[in-house]
């Protein structure tokens, strides 16, 4: 058989396994086995097309594979969980540069080729300026978003007169570049133009966004990277790169959608709204003043060991406390005297998606107790004690109302609709949105002041004397 039908059968082979692992990754119990077979596919689609291409020397290719895996390596070993979404946003960009400088060096091999007979075709450079742009917004807007999450960079969004306008000049700027590259491709410079005016309209875009909202901005770059691998497969006349780069792509957008729709925001008002890093203490006072119960572990045992009914709503103060640990052994005790225990995880919990599953999972508690919003919330009002770990926007009844807040109309865990509620927490302070929460003064609250995994050990302790 043809050596490019057999390539090409591999390729939809590995295709397959990456829909069959995407699918995987939609529920905890399948989403091992689902990385898995997507790694396999990825293994045969890099072993076939390694084979394929009449690749002159392995040294190079040998050397980036080593000092890739050794960087990507250490990077994810010495990186905190907390720190992930900063990470990925970097592995997006580091995506975005490749596809920059795949196309770049083809566009430049193509050229030195031409001949009277043999010419570049119009799909080849409307795709090579396509992955130029894209690529490059995609590199510099995660450096950027890299920056901010890390506190390197400002993590207020950074507003100036006219910002619109220069923005759709540079975007123009670029556009202008893009359609001279595909009119004369042979003036390679005008590809490094583009480029330059792509790397200047990413960090643009990302400067303007508050730090807060950079997790959407990381899902969204992360779409980016997939369609600039989508434009270089298409450089490369490489099927299985055109593939993997739209799944990406896609599945990037929905996860921005899922982001946004949990936020109850729309993706042009994360994107131009300038909201985050907005905070609003003014009407703290009001809200807080002789209303505020604190409590001490014990008191808190002496309830627990009454209740029939127990749910934990973890968010991102469990992630930084790491306090997954005695949340799962106060679980095991509580079971261990006949209470019902289960956990509410609202989809935008923590600073990632999923991030309050992965900590969870990493107890080994059972994915059965772990119960979305829309399941849990009905629940609430037969619940006898709701702790709330670590979590502040995500359970604040100010979503509910419909304007007048950063997150009016965000659904939210109804958990002061539960006999008693308990938070624990460092102190009054707010959470991501910035603003004031009247559940920590409501009646049924008490408040349990201290680092989460210090006050859960506490707990702990309070509940196997209780
Ligand atoms: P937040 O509203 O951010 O509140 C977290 C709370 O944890 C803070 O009020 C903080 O209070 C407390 N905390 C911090 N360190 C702690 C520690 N060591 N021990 C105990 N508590 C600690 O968190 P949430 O309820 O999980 O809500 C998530 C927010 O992030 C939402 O507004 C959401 O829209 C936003 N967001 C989420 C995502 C995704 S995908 N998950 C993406 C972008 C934005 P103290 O300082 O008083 O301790």
């Amino acid at each position: 058989m043809d050596r490019a039908i057999i390539s090409n059968l591999a390729y939809l082979v590995a295709a397959a396994l990456f829909i069959v692992g995407l699918k995987g990754l939609t529920h905890p119990r399948s989403a091992v086995r689902g990385n898995l077979l997507g790694a396999v596919g990825m293994l045969l689609a890099v072993v076939v097309t390694l084979l394929q291409q009449e690749i002159l020397g392995f040294e190079v290719i040998l050397a980036g594979i080593l000092i890739g895996s050794l960087v990507g390596a250490v990077l994810a070993l010495r990186i905190q969980m907390t720190a992930m979404p900063q990470l990925v946003g970097l592995f997006n960009g580091f995506g975005g540069a490749a596809s920059v400088l795949v196309a770049g060096a083809v566009l430049v091999q193509a050229i030195a080729a031409v001949t009277a007979a043999a010419t570049v075709s119009l799909q080849f450079t409307v795709a090579t300026a396509a992955s130029g742009l894209i690529g490059a917004v995609t590199f510099f807007g995660s450096l950027v978003a890299f920056g901010k999450l890390q506190g390197l960079v400002t993590e207020r969004p950074i507003r100036y007169p006219g910002e619109q306008i220069v923005k759709l000049l540079v975007l123009l700027t670029a556009l202008v570049f893009g359609v001279l590259v595909v009119r004369d491709p042979a003036d390679t410079n005008l590809y490094w133009y583009l480029v330059a005016a792509g790397s200047l309209l990413g960090i643009l875009l990302v400067i303007a966004i508050g730090g807060a909202d950079m997790p959407i901005v990381i899902a969204l770059l992360n779409s980016y990277s997939g369609l600039a691998a989508a434009a270089t497969g298409f450089v490369l006349s490489n099927n299985i790169l055109i593939i993997a780069g739209s799944l990406v792509g896609a599945s990037g957008i929905i996860l921005t959608q899922i982001m946004c729709r949990a936020m109850n925001r729309s993706l042009a008002n994360v994107l131009f709204g300038g909201v985050g890093a907005v905070i609003e203490d003014a009407r703290q006072d009001d809200i807080y003043a002789g209303k505020v119960t604190a409590t001490s572990a014990e008191e808190v045992a002496m309830i627990l060991k009454t209740a029939r009914r127990v749910v934990f709503v973890p968010g991102y103060g469990m992630a930084v406390a790491r306090a997954q640990t005695p949340v799962r052994l106060l679980t095991e005790l509580m079971e261990k005297d006949g209470i019902e225990v289960e956990f509410g995880i609202h989809p935008v919990a923590g600073r990632m998606p999923g991030h309050m599953n992965v900590l969870l999972a990493e107890e080994n508690i059972s994915y059965d107790k772990l119960c979305e919003m829309d399941q849990i919330n009905p629940s609430f009002p037969q619940t006898d004690v709701t702790i709330v770990l670590g979590a502040n926007d995500v359970v604040n009844p100010i979503a509910r109302q419909t304007s007048g807040n950063p997150i009016a109309g965000m659904p939210i865990l109804d958990v002061d609709k539960s006999r008693t509620v308990v938070v624990i927490k460092r102190s009054l302070a707010a959470g991501f949105a910035g603003i004031p929460n009247p559940l920590f003064a409501a009646d049924n609250t008490l408040m349990l002041f201290g680092d989460g995994k210090k006050a859960m050990d506490e707990l702990v302790a309070a509940y196997k004397e209780a």
